[in-house]
């Protein structure tokens, strides 16, 4: 036998013995396999599981997530980040309900031009529900052909990427791609793991040549260092006398599209001075407290967000006319709307003492 089918076989066994048992295996539909993968790109399993299963149950098929506004779509996404991500699904289900009369396509082309769906996605939706013979290439599909292989390149390379997706594809088993795809992918979570892999238990040890060169814990290495772009936020959380407070939409092309926030303002660093006043002209309507926050910090995959935030006491009614861009809501009605994380923990730690 070929070595490529040995391995092959190799590791579809391991998986047989010892997959996770996931909400989302055993299932052929790719909707639900479409809504697993997006989330699984954005978190570990573990957090992953719960956002799935909620998900599904608010939007069980394409129709219900085509047919949701969209701030219930990014309520569900909250906490996950890269909310494009949330609004390319509710985009896509709108597309296949008007493109494809509500069925999800099934070739790897249609697939792959939906919005939001890359090659490893395409993959992994035309396996597990079409048996499509496309391999999967993700982070733990790198990591583990790059030690078999003993690639000593960096992988965030296109060249490298290309190199290992065409490998992995002359690996990959055609009479069952589904399976093959989830037990490279298994490989790479369970024991070809980022720190401590688990060479003894690796049924594939013996054809590594990584292991063979005694170079597994230095590979894969990436080229490049992400640089961090610092950014100063000054959130300003009003308060009127009727518990009223002002909440505004996100709609720039930037982090958190689509979320809302309090009124902020944004400064090159906390030495800069904030003003308040100026910015909201809240004076006319009495400020009766200001109470502000430790700095809050958040680090995203390309910015370090530090957040101060300002609890303002007003002793007048906030009139919605005075403020076009922004909505005036109940305090209470607060977490209905889809929060950033950082005003999320701000405003619900906060509400456990305050209100
Ligand atoms: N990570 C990405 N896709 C996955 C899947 N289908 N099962 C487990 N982990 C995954």
């Amino acid at each position: 036998m070929k070595t490529q089918k040995i391995i092959a076989n190799s590791i579809v066994n391991w998986y047989r013995k010892n997959a996770r048992d996931l909400p989302w295996r055993h299932i052929r539909d790719p909707y639900t396999i479409w809504i697993s993968e997006i989330i699984l790109q954005q978190t570990s399993v573990a957090q992953g599981t719960s956002y799935f299963l909620r998900f599904m149950e608010a939007f069980p098929d394409v129709q219900s997530l085509a047919e949701a506004p969209e701030d219930d779509v990014l309520k569900l996404w909250q906490g996950l980040g890269y909310y494009s991500r949330a609004r390319n699904l509710h985009f896509t289900a709108q597309l296949i309900m008007s493109n494809y009369g509500g069925q999800f396509p099934n070739t790897y082309k249609d697939i792959l031009s939906l919005k939001g769906i890359g090659p490893y996605t395409a993959a992994a939706v035309g396996s597990f529900a079409f048996d499509l013979n496309h391999v999967v290439v993700d982070g733990n599909v790198l990591r583990f052909m790059s030690r078999l292989l003993g690639i000593q390149k960096a992988i965030d390379t296109t060249e490298t990427k290309k190199l290992i997706t065409v490998q992995a594809q002359a690996l990959l088993d055609h009479a069952k791609p589904a399976e093959f795809n989830q037990a490279i992918m298994e490989m790479g979570a369970l024991v070809c793991t980022s720190k401590k892999p688990n060479c003894d238990s690796c049924p594939v040890a013996t054809h590594c040549i990584a292991k063979k060169k005694n170079i597994v814990p230095v590979i894969p290495f990436k080229e490049k260092k992400i640089k961090k772009r610092h950014r100063y936020f000054h959130f300003y959380f009003v308060i009127d006398s009727i518990g009223n407070t002002l909440l505004t939409k996100r709609t720039k092309k930037d982090i958190w599209q689509g979320l809302y926030q309090f009124p902020m303002q944004e400064l090159t660093s906390f030495d800069e001075e904030a003003s308040i006043s100026d910015f909201l002209g809240l004076d006319t309507y009495g400020i009766s407290g200001v109470y502000s926050s430790d700095i809050m910090r958040q680090t995203l995959t390309h910015q370090r967000i530090h957040a101060k935030f300002h609890k303002i006491e007003l002793q007048g009614k906030i009139k919605a006319k005075d403020y076009d861009d922004y909505i005036l809501i109940p305090v209470d009605n607060m977490n209905k709307y889809p929060l950033p994380k950082i005003m999320d923990l701000y405003f619900n730690d906060l509400s456990i003492t305050l209100f």
